[in-house]
């Protein structure tokens, strides 16, 4: 019987824990899925109490079906989809539905606290207050719901309620705090400028603890629940991105990752605090100790491509769908796609801009129009390198993950727009892997989370820039990035009209 850690993957649309080895082997993996609740638009929410159940049928299918001891699992630790807000009362019982990151209805709380405290806002937490962070939301429900304001008396993020309903006890890691847009980066506790200036009580946050820091055993109650052994450690664990990093073996600053999810990512190890982006890109604690990693979301990614699929191409195969943009051109033959079918985050922080294909040419053919969505994602994504290159930063490897992992022809478009070598991972596990190194890491069977990634992590395939592709793609990105100022009026414009006529 060999002991092994679970790490736990709480996503946006489902739950996945891992069960690894000390030697970074995957002996067993169990899922499961929950609703995400749209009841109108820009708001997404969750009961969290799903997460819990869903979380629970992963853990007695790993005991029953995977014939996991539950003496041999030592310690579990979790990575989290961000920013969700889940508010408890003096009780402890959830008040509220979870507002999630994909949540978009505090544009009005965002401008508030802007106007409220400016520069200084993003002087303390290093981030601009958009509506996906946690500050916002907890505004809008002191605005709109006042008498749950009023109840509420602790404040988690989603893996935090997991890991409290399976501990009894509350906590929040510090990747996942500064998510909140509440935290003092520079001093590394709560801010009590903005907790002042928003007249919201210290004892809403919860403690804040490390990723590898022990937050307790399973308690009896979640034992009888799930057949865990009380005898099993939790840690802190981390935000999904500073996990997803963790787990692709981001570990130094000439590494970026590029993820591509529903949202994509792109994101660099911070090894030092004092690098601030102004709120253009996202800058947060890592969950490896001391360090600190930035990045700017894609809000469309990979969501891009499947809304492309759903609508254009329902009945094939999605594989087949993606692979067509070969029988097109570098540049689409002339056509260009920008996803902001969502809205954006960054580089541009705009909830109402919306995406267009450009230069639609009778010629085209829906082979150029799945090409130019494939690149127009890796464009979008060229913006952010771009924000980083204007730094002085120089990446020697992008490790690719995701979707964008999954198709050879997609990894190219990279290695081409990025001109940089792109590499993805021999076993992907995504962030559950991230999650369980912080738990052997916690466990003390590595002294550190590098030494962890040594035998984690391994790189597979190696996609290296081609220079005549390179030209091209650079004289289409400069194009490219006219889309953004040349479009924003007009689908501000529509977005507006459709709120005018109850359509959006
Ligand atoms: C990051 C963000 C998303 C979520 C997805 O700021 O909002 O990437 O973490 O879970």
């Amino acid at each position: 019987m060999t002991d092994c850690v679970l790490g736990v993957d709480l996503g946006t649309s489902a739950v996945k824990v891992s069960a690894v080895t000390k030697a970074g082997e995957i002996i067993a993996q169990e899922g499961m899925d929950f609703p995400l609740r749209q009841p109108k638009p820009g708001y997404a929410e969750q009961d969290p109490e799903d997460w819990v159940s869903a979380t629970t049928v992963a853990i007695v299918r790993l005991i029953l079906n995977d014939q996991l001891k539950p003496e041999q699992i030592k310690g579990i630790s979790y990575s989290g989809q961000m920013h969700g807000l889940v508010l408890l009362d003096a009780d402890n019982q959830v008040l509220r539905p979870a507002m999630l990151w994909n949540d978009t209805r505090s544009t009005k709380q965002r401008e508030e606290i802007m106007a409220k405290m400016g520069d200084r806002f993003i002087e303390i937490t290093h981030n601009q207050p958009l509506e996906g962070f946690t500050l916002p939301k907890l505004l809008w429900v002191k605005e709109n719901q006042p008498e749950i304001f009023a109840k509420a008396k602790t404040m988690l993020l989603p893996k935090d309620y997991l890991r409290f309903r399976m501990t009894g006890n509350l906590a929040i890691d510090y990747s996942d705090a500064t998510g909140t847009v509440m935290l003092d980066v520079d001093k590394q506790v709560w801010s009590q400028e903005i907790l002042d200036a928003f007249d919201i009580p210290a004892s809403l946050c919860p403690p804040l603890v490390r990723s590898i820091d022990n937050t307790g055993n399973i308690d009896d109650w979640y034992a009888q629940y799930s057949g865990l052994s009380t005898e099993t450690v939790t840690f802190g664990g981390g935000a999904d991105n500073a996990c997803g990093a963790v787990g692709a073996g981001i570990d130094s600053p000439t590494k970026v990752l590029s993820s591509i999810g529903t949202s994509g990512v792109i994101l660099k190890y911070e090894p030092q605090k004092e690098t601030n982006y102004n709120g253009v890109l996202q800058y947060e604690d890592h969950a490896i100790p001391d360090a600190f990693y930035s990045m700017g979301v894609t809000l469309a990614a990979g969501f891009s491509l499947s809304w492309f699929k759903k609508t254009f191409a329902a009945d094939e195969d999605f594989t087949a769908v993606v692979e067509s943009a070969a029988q097109s051109t570098v540049g689409a033959n002339g056509l260009l796609f920008a996803p902001y079918i969502v809205g954006e985050r960054a580089p541009y922080a705009d909830a109402d801009i919306r995406g267009s294909f450009i230069g639609i040419d009778g010629i085209h053919q829906r082979h150029d129009f799945v090409r130019a969505v494939l690149e127009g994602i890796i464009f979008s994504f060229r913006d952010l390198m771009d924000e980083y290159e204007a730094k002085g930063s120089r990446f020697d490897t992008v490790v690719s993950i995701g979707g964008g992992a999954k198709s050879p022809l997609w990894q190219q478009i990279q290695a081409n727009i990025f001109n940089t070598k792109v590499v993805s991972l021999k076993n992907e596990q995504g962030p559950g892997l991230g999650a369980a190194m912080l738990a052997a890491v916690g466990l003390g069977w590595f002294k550190s989370v590098s030494e962890c990634t040594k035998v984690f992590v391994k790189f597979k395939d190696v996609f290296l820039p081609r220079a005549n592709d390179v030209a091209k793609y650079r004289k289409l990105h400069d194009i490219y990035k006219q889309i953004y100022p040349s479009t924003k009026e007009i689908t501000h414009e529509l977005v507006a009209y459709r709120r005018e006529n109850g359509e959006e």
